[in-house]
């Protein structure tokens, strides 16, 4: 890498931010796209948030990544949102295009991204169960749902808030049956033994916690399975499906997968094949 006097600056914004992969990842694709850009980790607290988007603009950075705590919290510092991130509600991409900063989701067209990679599947037509009612759902429905999926069942441990999201996107997306079923509920093996894809968009299994009921053993044994949990070791869940013979994409898959889509917004360039999936699995 050589910087000089025109050098364009990108990076990540977090609270933690340390632990990101993305600065490895992104650099390596910059480096072997031969562009002369760097991009780096900002550590940003929340009270910080709205003195580092305007530097953004002050100091001409391309473009950074958004990620915890910031996803939602900087909607309201940028001067544009795109549609897709304007549904999902929250931002993990900004383009700094001449002055005018631009908030993108690439969340969700990452992941499809990712599931096109690693299982060759395409939603259009499919049968989705997901798990997890929270932020990263949201992006995996709106992204699913956009693709044609015919229905996606959101599986949570409070029903209540799967219910919400259902009601908020049924209109948006009449061609795909939605759902929403506790975790609890005596459906869900029925669900799940339909499913062409299961998704995990909670947390669990980060620490080596497993859900309170069986999941895996209910999948055909042609289902892709996408765990948005990355943990050093294996998570329970991941391993279940492994000893089953399923292919698993952990979260790796996705970050690979979003870290795509931002750098081809950043420098309307493919990202050179294959080189940010090696970067992560190293
Ligand atoms: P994110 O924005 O990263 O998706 P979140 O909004 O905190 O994170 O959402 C976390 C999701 O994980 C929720 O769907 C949560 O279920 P609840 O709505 O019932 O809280 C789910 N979750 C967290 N811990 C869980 C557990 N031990 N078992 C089952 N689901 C869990």
């Amino acid at each position: 890498m050589h910087i000089d006097g025109s050098t364009k600056i990108l990076g990540i914004i977090g609270d933690p931010v340390a632990h990101s992969l993305s600065p490895a990842m992104q650099n390596a694709a910059i480096i072997a796209a031969g562009i002369n850009a760097v991009y780096l980790p900002f550590h940003v607290t929340p009270p910080e948030l709205g003195d580092v988007i305007a530097a953004i603009r002050t100091l001409g950075i391309l473009g950074v990544n958004v990620t915890v705590p910031h996803k939602e919290a900087v909607i309201p510092f940028l001067d544009e949102i795109d549609a897709a991130a304007k549904i999902i509600g929250a931002v993990n991409t900004i383009v700094n295009r001449n002055g005018r900063l631009v908030g993108y989701n690439t969340d969700g067209i990452g992941l499809l991204r990712s599931l096109r990679e690693t299982f060759s599947f395409q939603p259009a037509g499919k049968n989705i169960v997901l798990l997890g009612a929270g932020g990263a759902s949201r992006a995996a429905i709106v992204a699913l749902a956009e693709a044609g999926a015919a229905s996606i069942v959101v599986v949570n441990r409070t029903l209540r808030s799967a219910e919400q999201l259902i009601f908020e996107f049924a209109d948006r997306f009449p061609g795909c049956s939605l759902r929403a079923l506790s975790l609890s509920d005596e459906g869900v093996p029925d669900c799940l033994s339909e499913a062409h894809l299961l998704v995990n968009s909670t947390a669990v299994g980060l620490h080596g916690e497993s859900f309170d009921i069986s999941i895996v053993e209910h999948l055909r044994a042609d289902a892709a399975f996408c765990d948005m949990v990355y943990a050093s070791v294996a998570t329970p869940l991941q391993q279940e499906a492994r000893r089953q013979g399923l292919t698993v994409m952990d979260g790796r898959g996705m970050l690979v997968g979003q870290g795509e889509e931002a750098f081809l917004l950043w420098f309307d360039l493919a990202p050179p094949d294959q080189i940010m999936r090696k970067q992560v699995l190293k």
